[in-house]
């Protein structure tokens, strides 16, 4: 039997240079690979632990496909759906909750970070966050996830729970781990944190013109002083240009940073070029696939059948385990 694959990115609007270089990047390359049955989802239902307006969820769950597809994910290849419309996930997750323990989950950095951003927002399915998410995995007993770097934590959750649902039950979920991207962190534009959604000014939409993709990235902070350590912006700048330029551009304006002679604009505005570039057939498919949403509708239909075969198969095997 293949090996499984499973991913997914939340409705909370349009993908960002970071999901795409983070998770997109690697999806695409397992669907390619023929060992694997790949399964994306829209993570609708994980949408909700922070707030949200239900207008906006309807739109993006739709959007957040479009996506998948302008990028390359293809459903000739790989099971495209959006998770809320199978239930399995949500069940196994009531069945999943039986085995973990509250403090394991208020202890996840995630939540504690979530918490901190929304203090009125502390609720169970915040709580409940990484046992849905360990749901949408082994409900389909993917063994390989690719997702960024933030999301290990809850993979090892999904790998804790996986470990103790064997032990207690006999069944025979399997270890999933996360596939890793060369773009598996992404910081800020800002030069702090991560490339966030949530933080406005750090990211570059994958959407975004040539102009605003330019602006943004020359206002990536730069110290003048040259030859110093990578930190802040310039991290970001380098990491940047490591992913997008060609190695012999990237060695060039190392070597000169190091000599403390870079022009930061020339290498900023090279940069943009070349996101730009990589954008730009993305943006045509995407306004291709909008003008089609019969099409659309088609893959979310099919893709949800589909994923249910599996899901509801697995959940059978629990349920009798678990004495049901
Ligand atoms: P989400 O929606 O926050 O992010 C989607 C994907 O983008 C990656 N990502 C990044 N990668 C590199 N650099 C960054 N700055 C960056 N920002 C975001 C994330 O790591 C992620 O892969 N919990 C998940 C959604 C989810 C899921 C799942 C994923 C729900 N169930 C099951 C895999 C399997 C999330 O919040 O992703």
């Amino acid at each position: 039997m293949r090996k499984r694959v499973l991913s997914g990115i939340r409705a909370t609007g349009r993908l960002h240079l970071g999901n795409y270089l983070g998770a997109v990047k690697g999806m695409i390359e397992l669907q390619n690979n023929p060992s694997y049955q790949c399964l994306y989802m829209v993570a609708d239902a994980h949408t909700i632990t922070t707030p949200y307006d239900p207008k906006q969820l309807s739109d993006n769950r739709k959007e957040i496909i479009i996506d998948y597809l302008a990028s390359g994910l293809d459903p000739q290849k790989s099971i495209l759906f959006i998770q809320s419309q199978i239930p399995e996930h949500f069940e196994l997750t009531y069945y999943f909750s039986s085995i973990v323990t509250i403090a394991r989950m208020q202890h996840l950095p995630t939540y504690k970070e979530k918490v901190k951003q929304y203090p009125q927002n502390n609720t169970m399915a915040l709580l409940n966050y990484p046992i849905l998410m360990a749901a949408d995995i082994l409900v389909y007993k993917a063994n390989l996830v690719p997702v960024g770097a933030d999301q290990e934590p809850h993979l090892e959750v999904a790998r804790e729970i996986g470990r103790k649902m064997n032990q207690l039950f006999k069944t025979d979920f399997p270890e999933p781990i996360r596939f890793a991207t060369k773009g598996e962190y992404i910081p800020s534009l800002k030069g702090e944190g991560k490339m966030s959604k949530s933080v406005e000014g750090s990211y570059i939409n994958l959407t975004d013109s040539f102009d605003e993709i330019r602006k943004k990235i020359r206002s990536i902070p730069t110290a003048t002083t040259a030859g110093g350590p990578l930190i802040g912006g310039l991290k970001t700048l380098f990491i940047l240009g490591q992913i997008f330029l060609s190695s012999t551009d990237y060695q060039n304006f190392k070597n000169q940073y190091n000599q403390g002679n870079l022009q930061f604009s020339q290498m900023k505005d090279t940069l943009a070029q070349v996101i730009y570039e990589e954008l730009k057939s993305f943006q045509e498919r995407r306004k291709e696939i909008e003008k089609n949403e019969d099409y659309v509708n088609e893959v979310i239909k099919e893709g949800a059948i589909r994923a249910r075969e599996i899901a509801s198969q697995t959940l059978k095997e629990v349920k009798e385990k678990m004495g049901f």
